[in-house]
């Protein structure tokens, strides 16, 4: 059975799962940088920042994570609107239904929040994000995307 549950506590053990998990987001050959202990906790404590995790018993009793979905809310002129980020399900447990599952979960919060959308953005390449997206309702916006790299 998969669980979704929204982490508050930084755990060091859950954080190991969730830096092997993320060290599967890129699209190129570089990962990201593993989190640190305190990093993760920072995370979690921000304000109006949920971290949504699927989890499942996979092989014996030992529950793990099998994946995550960011998701933060912020105060703009217009309202309240919400931010979905870095959904990602572990490789091994793809086209299980835990995606739809956790993006379901963020949909369900931006709505009891009552926010006015719920935005994310997705590289046209990652073909079954975009395919999930859609399935659930999102409808693709025309714009601009535009990013100053500051470390550049
Ligand atoms: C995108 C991703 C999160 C989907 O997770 P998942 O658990 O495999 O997805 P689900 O099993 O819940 O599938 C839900 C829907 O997604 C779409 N989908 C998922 N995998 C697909 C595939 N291989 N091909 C086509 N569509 C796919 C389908 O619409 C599917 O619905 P269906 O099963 O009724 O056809 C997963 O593939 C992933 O982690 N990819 C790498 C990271 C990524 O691209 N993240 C998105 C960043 S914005």
């Amino acid at each position: 059975m998969i669980k979704i549950k929204i982490i508050k506590k930084a755990k060091e053990l859950e954080l190991a799962e969730v830096n092997s998990l993320i060290s599967q987001m890129s699209l190129t050959k570089v990962s990201p940088k593993p989190m640190t202990l305190p990093e993760y906790r920072g995370m979690l404590n921000q304000k109006h920042f949920f971290f949504i995790a699927a989890a499942g018993k996979v092989s014996g009793n030992q529950e793990k994570i099998l994946g995550i979905l960011s998701v933060y809310f912020t105060r703009i002129p217009i309202g309240l609107i919400a931010w979905a980020e870095d959904l990602l399900v572990d490789a091994a447990y793809r086209k299980w239904g835990v995606g739809r599952l956790l993006m379901e979960a963020a949909i369900k919060l931006a709505r009891r929040k009552k926010s006015r959308h719920l935005n994310l953005r997705t590289n046209p390449k990652r073909i079954e994000a975009n395919k999930l997206y859609q399935a659930l309702g999102f409808e693709r916006m025309e714009s601009n995307f535009y990013r100053i790299n500051m470390f550049k």
